[in-house]
């Protein structure tokens, strides 16, 4: 089998798809702990001691509100750290999936996004993960780019556990009513990823669950399913008051990774089913 190393494997996605790759893949789940992807030397050691085959790069400074306080951790961790981790894949020819996002773009575009679009982040995170796909790329340009969007999984805190317990608190949940994007269960991205390493894909690929919605739809339809009868309210994004400005619109079209590896991801309404079990 052959060796795949995931940095940042105890975050959501990692923990939520590694299981899945283990099936494929001899795993070798590191974090933080034990490298440090700022650190070139850990890397190149690291590399040395596990011998990975595929390295699937998970980690990142995912704090997008926090990203706005602190640019140079942000560029540190999603942009350099992201081109070391290429740098050592391409000397040591080592396959290389790097994990981008949906803020690439600035959401002013109405109709799904292609890898074509010309991104314009709206925030320090979307910035620090666009200067780090160009990294990768540049450093290595064999290396698999995969986009994805709005993730909920199992473990930790996601959208569906923080409205849900809202709701049993409160009674009275608001939700934004003016963000639409396409929810995608992380465990979804496994087989995709797994499909593009097979076809030895290389490039941007953008993977998310089809169909699209607002997180108050979204809302709408985790409360019918689990037949909570909290009060829902749409509200605007700017009542949030938060930092960091998100896309208005970011529906991927994924129609690339369907031609180049036949792959075509489910609707997300399906995969949420699968996800509230
Ligand atoms: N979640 C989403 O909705 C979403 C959407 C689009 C794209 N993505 C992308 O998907 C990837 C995985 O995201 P996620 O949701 O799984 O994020 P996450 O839960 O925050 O996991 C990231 C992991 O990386 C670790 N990490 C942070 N800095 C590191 C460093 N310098 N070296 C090694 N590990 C480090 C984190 O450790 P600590 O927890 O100790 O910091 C954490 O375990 C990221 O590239 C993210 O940008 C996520």
């Amino acid at each position: 089998m052959l060796r795949l190393l995931a940095t940042g494997s105890h975050g959501l996605l990692g923990s939520n798809i590694l299981p899945i790759l283990e099936r494929y893949y001899t795993v070798i789940p590191l974090d933080i702990e034990e490298w440090d992807i700022t650190d070139r030397d850990a890397g190149d050691r690291t590399i040395r001691e596990c011998k990975p085959d595929i390295i699937l790069n998970l980690a990142a400074y995912t704090n997008v509100d926090g990203c706005e306080d602190c640019l140079s951790l942000a560029d540190r961790v999603n942009a350099e750290a992201a081109g070391i981790v290429a740098d050592l894949c391409a000397h040591h020819n080592i396959k290389l999936v790097h994990i981008s996002t949906d803020y690439v773009f600035d959401g002013e575009k109405d109709s799904p996004y292609t890898e074509q679009d010309v991104p314009n982040p709206a925030s320090v995170y979307g910035l620090s993960k666009l200067s780090g796909e160009r990294k990768v790329l540049d450093a290595c340009p064999s290396a698999i780019v995969v986009r994805t969007q709005w993730l909920y999984g199992h473990g930790g805190v996601n959208f569906i556990s923080k409205i849900t317990q809202i709701a049993r608190e409160k009674g009275v949940v608001e939700v934004v009513d003016d963000q639409r994007g396409s929810p995608t269960y992380t465990k979804d991205l496994a087989e995709p990823i797994r499909a593009l390493i097979e076809e030895n894909a290389a490039g941007i690929y953008h993977v998310a669950n089809s169909g699209s919605c607002t997180w108050f739809e979204f809302a709408r339809e985790i409360f019918d399913r689990l037949k909570i009868e909290a009060q829902l309210n749409p509200i605007a994004s700017v009542h949030l008051n938060r930092k960091a400005k998100r896309p208005r619109y970011s529906v991927f079209d994924c129609s690339k990774l369907t031609r180049d590896t036949g792959f075509r991801m489910r609707p997300w309404p399906e995969a949420l089913q699968d996800y509230l079990g």
